[in-house]
């Protein structure tokens, strides 16, 4: 049973990997969480400047991660996350979370506005991305609050301190360890700056609703064109289909649009998102659900499971997500089922994969991989 096996490991909430300097506090993580098995660096120096800096009291922490900022002598933590995978860990520390992505309000939660708040920056999203970050974090500080902003200076990280000062009037870049930073900005009376808008683009008979940060938000992946261009032949027709990482949609909707009966599910909430406002912008049925890997799906099980499969949490190369892709694909195909994957043309998922079925190459082109495995029984 191999796949189950691995899914009890994916699913495990565990201690996270602490560097020295942060002796005397934990947090929890699993994989999936940005930085497992560590803490995210950015938020490891937060913690740091944070406990420097004596700050005690209510601190809004827009990226909580596995709940490191919760664990600083006399700070109360509300922590908010856009990341399934990372609001099970900090439900599982007793934080409860709040599941929310940039722009949102989150004066029904909380009422009044937290004095401190602090945020690490996701450069690898793109710029649209960050910059809606800031727009939230200055949203989200009263006057003359402080915000506590991480980055990496390889990602933009000046350009958005930049960004920040002028909004907030003040901002200083106060501690560094590596490529990473942190900023402390006071904020002085003024507008928030707005807030970056959704791309879109036709793609597949599609169209497409990208928010900020979305994976391919402004142009269709060449993997997931690969993808799409191999299964034109197959018939979708009341087929049940399982787009796992929907990102904005694009494989779920093209589905849809062929008959079948489409599931989405993507961990990241501002992927959810996209996702729904791409089967609306085309007037298609389709369930689109926020789930690390497949622990919202319940009992339900597929006819298909199309994937492009991230390999990514973050600044590193992780697998350990894409093959628990693969496994959920085994747990949830019905007898005779198929899972069709993309990848990147040297990423080893055939082995895996053969926990579905003997895998058949279907396309192999510009670097990338077509398989399929289809279960037995
Ligand atoms: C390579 S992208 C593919 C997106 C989309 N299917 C496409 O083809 O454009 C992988 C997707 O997996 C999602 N993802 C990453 N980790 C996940 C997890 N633990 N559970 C569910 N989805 C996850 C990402 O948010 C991202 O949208």
């Amino acid at each position: 049973m191999p796949a189950q096996a691995e899914a009890g490991a994916y699913f495990e909430v565990r201690p996270a990997v602490l560097l020295p300097r942060l002796e005397g506090l934990h947090a929890l993580t699993k994989p999936g969480v940005r930085g497992f098995p560590d803490v995210e660096a950015g938020q490891a120096l937060l913690a740091q400047t944070l406990r420097k800096d004596r700050v005690k009291g209510e601190v809004l922490d827009l990226t909580a991660m596995g709940g490191l900022l919760a664990a600083l002598p006399g700070v109360t933590l509300r922590p908010v996350e856009g990341s399934a995978a990372a609001l099970t860990v900090l439900g599982a520390a007793g934080l409860d979370p709040l599941a929310a992505a940039p722009g949102d309000d989150l004066r029904e939660r909380w009422p009044e506005r937290a004095r401190t708040v602090a945020l690490v920056l996701a450069g690898d999203r793109g710029t649209a991305y960050a910059m809606g970050q800031v727009a939230w974090a200055h949203a989200c500080t009263p006057p003359g609050g402080t915000l506590y902003l991480a980055g990496d200076r390889d990602k933009g990280f000046d350009r958005y301190v930049r960004a920040a000062g002028a909004a907030f009037g003040t901002g200083e870049t106060i501690a560094r360890d590596g490529g990473m930073r942190v900023a402390r900005l006071v904020r002085r009376p003024g507008p928030t700056p707005a807030f970056p808008e959704p791309e879109g683009y036709e793609a597949f008979g599609v169209q497409v609703v990208g928010l900020p940060g979305v994976f391919s938000a402004g142009r269709p992946d060449k993997a997931t064109s690969l993808l799409l261009g191999a299964l034109e032949g197959l018939d979708l027709t009341g087929r049940q289909v399982l787009d796992l990482g929907c990102g904005t949609g694009l494989i779920g909707a093209w589905a849809a649009r062929r008959g079948a009966e489409a599931t989405l599910v993507d961990g990241d909430l501002q992927s959810v998102r996209s996702a729904r406002a791409t089967l609306a912008a085309n007037d298609l049925p389709g369930e689109v659900l926020h789930s690390d890997v497949d622990a919202a799906l319940e009992g339900r099980t597929f006819d298909m499971v199309l994937t492009n499969p991230p390999f990514h949490v973050g600044r590193g190369m992780v697998l350990d997500v894409a093959r628990e892709f693969i496994a959920a694909a085994a747990r949830r195909l019905k007898p005779g089922g198929t899972l069709y994957l993309v990848a990147n043309e040297p990423l080893p998922y055939e082995t895996p994969m053969r926990a579905v079925g003997p895998v058949r190459e279907l396309r192999r082109e510009n670097g990338f991989k077509v398989l399929a495995a289809t279960r037995v029984g």
